[in-house]
């Protein structure tokens, strides 16, 4: 791969996804684009560019190779007993019983599979209207989630309070299978947060985890101020570990470990106490 490719891939790639590939990453598109090289039987990495921005249904392919999906069940595991413990007895004590969350970049389906278990005892569907809406713009990843299978191997830490009442084994035992009580609380889009969100909100808690890492602050502060439009003003937005609305947004107060709320709670700004 020389660099005259490695320049075309990295800004067809900022282009479609927002995504940037410092040089540091060179040898990661270079393995993951290998593989699709082969699969197609081209020898160079100048013939992929030409057929890439040749082809447009080569796009989401190139896109997928490029993606990072890790994820996990529970990964952080602090926002889920945030949302147990704190803002499902908040939503009990205002009767609340429409709810609409968002998983942002979704990847494989551990995350909104995680919010769906957290939430359904406290809200069955018999009692309640909640959806949890997940996107990704992969495609790939966006198949899985929605099959929700997975190697038993991947889910060693789903507490057994969860995988008694809401998976099943499949007959082999190599894998697990989510219940359809979970499935159907869960609703698989693919979705770009760079292009336009066809859905009208608002949200009750926006998810975006592990995602902002891969954008600029341009992006950021687009997608951000985005987010706040869609989140009711007495919503919660998640954010992973590594991330900060720090310099990228003053429409949030930061009300625990990357857990914001809109500023003032209420769409007011905060004032601070006279003296
Ligand atoms: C590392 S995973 C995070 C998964 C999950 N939120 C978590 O924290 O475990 C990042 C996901 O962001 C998705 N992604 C990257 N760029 C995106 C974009 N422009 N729009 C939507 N999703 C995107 C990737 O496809 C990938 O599945």
């Amino acid at each position: 791969m020389t660099q005259a490719d490695f320049e075309f891939i990295r800004s067809l790639a900022y282009e479609n996804t927002g995504i940037v590939l410092p040089e540091r990453k060179k040898h990661m598109v270079y393995s993951r684009l290998s593989r699709r090289l082969r699969q197609l039987k081209l020898t160079n990495f100048a013939q992929y560019c030409s057929y890439v921005s040749n082809t447009p249904d080569e796009r989401m392919n190139f896109i997928n190779a490029l993606t990072t999906n890790l994820t996990a069940f529970f990964r952080e595991e602090h926002h889920f007993s945030y949302l147990e413990q704190v803002i499902v007895p908040q939503w009990k004590k205002e009767n609340k019983n429409r709810l609409r969350i968002w998983s942002s970049a979704c990847s494989t389906g551990e995350e909104p599979y995680s919010i769906a278990m957290t939430l359904e005892k406290h809200f069955p569907s018999t009692k309640s209207d909640l959806k949890i809406l997940a996107t990704d713009l992969d495609t790939n990843v966006l198949q899985k989630a929605a099959a929700g299978t997975y190697s038993c191997d991947s889910v060693t830490n789903l507490p057994d309070r969860y995988t008694e009442k809401y998976v099943s084994h499949t007959p082999d035992n190599q894998h697990i299978q989510m219940r359809s009580n979970i499935q159907k609380m869960i609703h698989f889009k693919q979705l770009n947060l760079l292009e336009k969100w066809p859905m009208t909100g608002p949200f009750d808690i926006i998810f975006c985890r592990n995602v902002l890492i891969y954008f600029d602050n341009e992006t950021k502060k687009k997608i951000i101020a985005k987010f706040r439009k869609m989140l009711s003003p007495h919503g919660y937005l998640f954010i992973g570990h590594s991330e900060t609305l720090m310099n990228i947004s003053e429409e949030f107060d930061l009300i625990g470990q990357t857990i914001y709320r809109p500023l003032g709670h209420g769409g007011q700004k905060l004032t601070k106490p006279k003296g």
